[in-house]
């Protein structure tokens, strides 16, 4: 029998996805769960077949430039796939994988999380009572906006939106939404479509960002954008940190032009722009749209299974490069 390939997994993944890897391959595991450099990655890589990395490994054209013939195969466990240069793959002959489906509902719960925890000043209220400084109560304290009824702008509408998009309509919201293209009826569930950015703006009382960072996506949401959306809208990020113009994005939340802001990611985590943190209108989570038990192992499996198809000399049914 042929040796098992040998894989470089990148981080510490769930029990029951590494066990499966060490089963299936050589794996070379992260039991302490470091954060590699790229010259310590690169030197892990020296005699791998493929690599299992995440969003937090970036694969830059250098990089992929300097990894060993022998790497054929990078599955990423994560959807986003913006910490990997595709063309620099693709040119080498580097097939590249990811994670799409599993995490929809996972990212969705955050996303409908940070919306009503941005609407309803969360953050504002835990750090009220952990600090010990509620003193009252009274018709004007911690008032916020209410979610019920509301417009809900939604820029991107694949999976994780779609799933948005339904849980929106839970809270009676009405779905707006911005796409390369219109989605079929029986997706788009009664949603209306604006084919540009600047249709959709004014009409979202939310606006809840999933489509993927790419060269034509970053700083998406810019000054101007933030200009037609209504005095007092909220934008809540699941998607990727690079959508956003950070410096225009806390100008508004500073000015009260937004009402406020939940995000999940941000350009150059974990070392954010430090005018979130000096906002009380923001409620913040630390990158975890996917993090669930259930979702961690479906990811770490789909991985898996792309992996599987490609020794197998099939097609990876995620394959993007
Ligand atoms: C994803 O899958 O893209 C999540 O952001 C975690 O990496």
């Amino acid at each position: 029998m042929s040796e098992k390939p040998v894989v470089l997994v990148t981080r510490k993944l769930p029990e029951a996805v590494e066990a499966r890897l060490a089963r299936d391959y050589q794996a070379v595991l992260n039991a302490e769960d470091r954060l590699y450099t790229t010259e310590e990655l690169l030197a892990l890589a020296d005699g791998a077949d493929g690599i299992l990395p995440c969003h937090t490994e970036h694969l830059s054209a250098e990089a992929i430039a300097r990894l060993p013939d022998r790497v054929r195969v990078v599955a990423n466990m994560s959807v986003g796939v913006d910490h990997v240069d595709l063309g620099a793959a693709k040119s080498r002959g580097i097939v590249v994988t990811n994670t799409p489906d599993v995490l929809s509902d996972a990212t969705a719960e955050i996303a409908m999380l940070l919306l009503l925890g941005a609407a309803r000043r969360a953050s504002e209220g835990e750090r009220l009572v952990r600090a010990r400084e509620w003193r009252d109560w009274s018709p004007a304290f911690m008032v916020g906006t209410q979610v019920t009824g509301k417009r809900l702008g939604i820029v991107g509408m694949g999976r994780v939106g779609r799933v948005t998009a339904r849980r929106g309509r839970g809270f009676d919201m009405t779905i707006h939404y911005h796409n390369r293209r219109p989605l079929p009826a029986e997706q788009e569930d009664g949603a209306v479509y604006h084919e540009t950015l600047e249709d959709l703006l004014p009409q979202c009382d939310f606006l809840s960002l999933h489509c993927p960072a790419t060269p034509d996506s970053r700083n998406l949401l810019n000054a101007e954008r933030i200009a037609l959306l209504p005095d007092g809208a909220i934008v809540v990020n699941t998607a990727r940190g690079a959508i956003v113009d950070d410096e225009a994005l806390i100008a508004a939340l500073g000015s009260g032009k937004l009402a406020a802001a939940g995000l999940d990611v941000f350009n150059n985590e974990p070392d954010i722009h430090p005018g979130y943190r000096d906002l009380a209108n923001t409620f913040l989570l630390p990158h975890i749209g996917s993090a669930t038990r259930e979702t961690r192992d479906a990811m770490g499996f789909r991985a898996c299974d792309n992996l599987d198809a490609f020794f197998a000399g099939h097609e990876p049914g995620d394959r993007v490069a």
